[in-house]
């Protein structure tokens, strides 16, 4: 009989007008996103299943409403017993309400409003449940304290650049009993990042790990967070020698669509476990990657589009001085073709030109040369954009970055299609056209430089065959967001196998 339904209702709907009193960016900067209902049941008998213990002592360190603790209770077994119940939560808003809520109620929960991060563990628990709070390393103010403290206390030295709730995880460590199992609901991106190496070592290495299970991304199980998921078990043990842990995928954590066993060796080698489970391990091999042919890096950040970019129309209207502007192309989603063309002055052949400016001068001379531009700058301050982060850290507010053009950029945000083809585009750019940070830059260096100079319609075909990738070569390497949306970052976009640019030579020169 399921006695706690009615109460996880009442809970539901106090979680609702909690989430009410708050906007959209508070409740990003402490991760207020609550664990749906369905969720944590699913959860909670999956993890049941790996508890040896007969009476559970429970740590919930982001407890909110309690999620957990209500559907623990409703799929207990009968000769299972909670004998412990500590909740921590840092809000004095959810807190507050959520311990009267369990005050009124025969649960007898220790709920303690805190900062779990800031807690000494009073207590040893056997079991651990958590959706800690997904907050961004931007919104850590004392993140480098955090930083210091888990080396402290677990010989860890984590990037600064890490999420809210690796530090949660490593600072568990000591709350959790030798044998304790513990079990985390956290977003995907440790899997693949530098900063989640460190968690990933020590799900190798500190504890026994059983399973980790990713959600289908194209299917976000939070909606309102954007984020996807994966949860991951582990019991506190040393692991045993030959020790396999078991990667599952798809919508039911129970019943998961694929899965694959994965040991020591093949995990500790691999820096990109979002590969596993539909992927096979990698075999190491020397073929040439994208950065043996270019570096790459970032299109320009303007610091305010609207302002910096203009069409061809807008300069003529307020009477701009072209000469001090470049052209640059539309942000991916509004071009034409991946082949951009040039007209005779060298701006990019499409319909609507864009201009981005690009003066050296001073004020005081753009005053006395360029009038026009001059109340257009003012224009500028008036509107704040001299405010901006990044214009104020320039040498004068209005500066761009000098940064070259290149015949090959690339489009680095996309969305999977099912065609199999990549979400990332490579364009042929025959235009002097510069492009924005929606875009990665791909300068060719000196070796492939020559070989171009001597044969440039090899530019098309490196295209080409960039645009005609099994998508798995770039996917691979990128990384995955809620929603199904793939990001590669330039280092990630360098090490996409080339072997196909060495074919392209090989057969040419
Ligand atoms: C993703 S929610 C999970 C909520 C909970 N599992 C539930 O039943 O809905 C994360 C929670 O952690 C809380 N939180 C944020 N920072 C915290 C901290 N440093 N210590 C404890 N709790 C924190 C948030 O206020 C939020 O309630």
């Amino acid at each position: 009989m399921k006695k706690f339904v009615d109460l996880d209702t009442q809970r539901m709907n106090l979680q609702v007008f909690l989430d009410a009193k708050k906007n959209l960016l508070e409740r990003n900067k402490l991760g207020q996103f609550a664990t749906p209902s369905q969720l944590a049941r699913d959860i909670v008998e999956e993890t049941l299943k790996f508890l040896d213990q007969k009476k559970i002592k429970l740590l919930e360190p982001s407890v909110g409403t309690g999620s957990f603790i209500l559907n623990l209770l409703d799929n207990l077994p009968a000769d299972l017993e909670v004998e412990k119940i500590i909740g921590v939560e840092k809000d004095p808003l959810y807190g507050e309400a959520s311990k009267e809520f369990y005050e009124n109620t025969q649960i007898d929960l220790s709920y303690v409003i805190s900062d779990f991060t800031q807690l000494e563990p009073f207590e040893k628990v056997n079991l651990i449940l958590a959706n800690p709070p997904y907050i961004r390393h931007h919104y850590i103010p004392n993140k480098f304290d955090l930083v210091d403290k888990v080396l402290d206390r677990t010989g860890i030295k984590v990037s600064g650049l890490s999420g809210m709730y690796i530090y949660f995880i490593l600072l568990s460590h000591a709350w959790l009993e030798e044998n304790g199992v513990a079990c985390w609901l956290i977003p995907s991106e440790f899997l693949d990042v530098n900063y989640g190496k460190k968690l990933r070592e020590y799900l190798l290495n500190d504890v026994t790990t059983l399973k980790i299970h990713r959600f289908d991304t194209a299917n976000s199980k939070f909606s309102d967070a954007l984020v996807s998921s994966t949860i991951i078990w582990y019991k506190k043990s040393i692991p045993p020698k030959n020790h396999q842990i078991n990667f599952t995928f798809g919508e039911r954590i129970a019943n998961p669509e694929v899965s694959k066993r994965l040991g020591y060796d093949d995990l500790l080698k691999e820096s990109k476990w979002s590969r596993f489970p539909q992927n096979e391990v990698r075999t190491d091999n020397d073929e040439p990657r994208l950065k043996d042919y270019f570096r790459i890096s970032r299109g320009i950040a303007t610091g305010e589009n609207t302002f910096f970019i203009l069409n061809k129309e807008e300069i003529i209207k307020k009477n701009l001085p072209f000469d001090q502007f470049r052209p640059i192309l539309p942000r991916p989603l509004h071009l034409e073709s991946l082949n951009i063309q040039s007209d005779r002055l060298g701006y990019p052949s499409l319909k609507k030109q864009l201009f981005v400016l690009n003066t050296l001068l001073d004020i005081e001379d753009i005053e006395r040369k360029y009038p026009s531009l001059y109340i257009y700058l003012q224009e500028g301050i008036e509107k704040g954009v001299d405010q901006r982060h990044l214009c104020k850290s320039r040498k004068s507010w209005y500066f761009q970055e000098q940064k070259k053009t290149s015949k090959f950029y690339c489009s680095y945000i996309g969305r999977a299609k099912d065609s199999g083809k990549s979400p990332f585009k490579f364009i042929l750019n025959e235009s002097q056209a510069i492009v924005n940070n929606s875009y990665l830059i791909l300068y060719p260096l000196p070796s492939l430089n020559n070989i171009l100079e001597e044969k440039p319609q090899l530019a098309s075909k490196i295209i080409n065959s960039l645009n005609n990738l099994d998508s798995s070569f770039m996917t691979d390497e990128g990384r995955v967001y809620g929603g199904g949306m793939q990001k590669i970052e330039p280092t990630e976009l360098g090490n996409v196998n080339a072997s196909m640019i060495a074919r392209i030579i090989e057969n040419e020169v």
